[in-house]
């Protein structure tokens, strides 16, 4: 039985609403995981077969979450029973919540080690530790950070502790202050360094190497990484979405607000392309070199270009805080469940969550050194988290997300909802009932097989 100790929150304004999921949605994932996904893919296949996953079906899937969430006006397991139950069906739809939950609690152990990552770089580029280096120096520099344990749980330490404060204080004040200040001067610093590429060569290159279309590189596993790509970079298939919508106003447009948050978190995750591999490719570096692929490019721009010091600094600060609002995120769903279904209070809940997560990122982190030769299937310890949630959890919880919506709830009253004419109605059925759970069904099928 759902305890409601508190009135449940609204959001202080749609704004803040946009603020906030752009704030979760835009983070490491863009700036970080985007680059060197793109590397290890391949280039423009990867990137094309991403944008075609963010449009047919991230999109629906965020649609479907948030006006789950606003109908269901609490966590997400009881949102998803809730609704189900309402709609004269069985409450055990709430297990898609649940999926969600177990999703956000898993990244969040890995996340907040290379948020941890971002917070020690903002340290070595502000003592002006990569001035005047070359590419080998820099590398050697994150090799050796990777080597240590304890910096790497230092840090990790010092990331998870930020979020659990924020969370602990409560939805509304921490979030959607931070977002609405610290995001555009993001987007500024990212197109400085677009800017500072323009001028240093490589360019040309980086923009034949995301944009040429090279569909001959197009394969399933390819297609798998994009699809999975594209639910982490939404924050979608986790039940973060379905929890901010349970704050949302009836007034807020669902589609108009999703069209927002995808093209400004699309927007970031090119601009970020367009910032790291010019740099790659002007100085002869592998563009499929993996996680560090940021943290040994962009130190170069910066141990170079003019005022780089600075620039540098604000910009390793920027990716912690879109990394910090996108963390908070993560935490919430488990949080917010946590509150309403036991007697523990917020802050109990939150130090409860946090402690075990920041457990499971130290074997994660563990995974770059002492554990290197520890795998599940192949994989570390890290890779194992990723692999798990971002090719798996994700995509399977929103595959349900959206047949829900689409197939077991009251079609007419979801057509009012979305304030959707005749014509624009249908195209959403069939992308909402179609072709949304058949690209999920057919990449899972086909990497399976493969
Ligand atoms: N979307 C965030 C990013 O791209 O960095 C990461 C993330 C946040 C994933 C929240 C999932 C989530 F629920």
């Amino acid at each position: 039985m759902a305890i409601n100790k508190q009135e449940h929150a609204q959001w202080s304004s749609s704004l803040g609403f946009v603020l906030a999921a752009v704030g979760s949605a835009v983070g490491l994932g863009n700036i970080w995981k985007f680059p060197y996904m793109v590397g290890e893919s391949g280039g423009s296949a990867f990137v094309i077969a991403y944008l075609f996953c963010i449009a047919l079906v991230g999109f629906p899937i965020l649609v479907a979450e948030w006006l789950i969430g606003r109908r269901g006006q609490k966590n997400p397991v009881n949102t998803f029973a809730d609704v189900a139950a309402s709609e004269g069906k069985s409450r055990s739809w709430g297990i898609i919540g649940a999926s969600g939950i177990l999703g956000g609690f898993l990244i969040l152990s890995f996340y907040s080690v290379i948020g941890g990552w971002a917070l020690n770089y903002i340290t070595k580029v502000a003592s002006g530790g990569f001035v005047g280096q070359d590419s080998d120096a820099i590398g050697a520099t994150f090799d050796a950070m990777l080597a240590s344990a304890g910096t790497l749980t230092i840090w990790h330490t010092v990331f998870m502790i930020l979020t659990a404060v924020i969370v602990g204080i409560g939805v509304t004040s921490g979030i959607e202050k931070t977002a609405k200040i610290l995001m555009p001067l993001l987007g500024l610093i990212l197109f400085v360094i677009v800017g500072y590429n323009v001028m240093n060569g490589g360019f040309g290159e980086a923009v034949a190497y995301l944009f040429a279309p090279d569909l001959s590189k197009l394969t399933a596993d390819v297609m798998l990484a994009a699809l999975g790509h594209a639910f982490f970079t939404l924050s979608i298939g986790m039940g973060i979405m379905v929890a901010y919508g349970s704050y949302l106003g009836r007034e807020v447009n669902l589609l108009k607000t999703a069209r927002t948050v995808v093209i400004l978190d699309t927007v970031i995750a090119l601009a970020a392309g367009l910032a790291i591999f010019p740099i790659i490719f002007s100085n002869g570096l592998d563009p499929a070199s993996g996680p560090g692929l940021i943290f040994v490019s962009l130190p170069i721009a910066f141990g170079s270009m003019g005022a780089g010091t600075i620039i540098g600094t604000l910009f390793f600060l920027l990716i912690t805080f879109a990394a910090i609002t996108s963390s908070i995120s993560l935490l919430e769903p488990t949080v917010e469940f946590l509150e309403e279904r036991t007697p523990m209070s917020r802050t109990v809940s939150t130090i409860a969550a946090s402690t075990v997560i920041w457990l499971l990122g130290i074997a994660a982190l563990l995974s770059f050194n002492l554990w290197s030769d520890f795998t599940i299937m192949g994989n570390g310890i890290f890779d194992a988290l990723d692999k798990l949630t971002s090719k798996f959890i994700l995509p399977l919880t929103g595959l349900a997300a959206i047949i829900f919506l689409a197939w077991r709830m009251d079609q007419r009253s979801i057509q009012q909802e979305l304030g959707l004419s005749e014509g624009a109605w249908k195209l959403w059925q069939i992308i909402a009932k179609f072709v949304a759970p058949i690209a999920v069904i057919v990449v899972f099928i086909t990497t399976l097989m493969g």
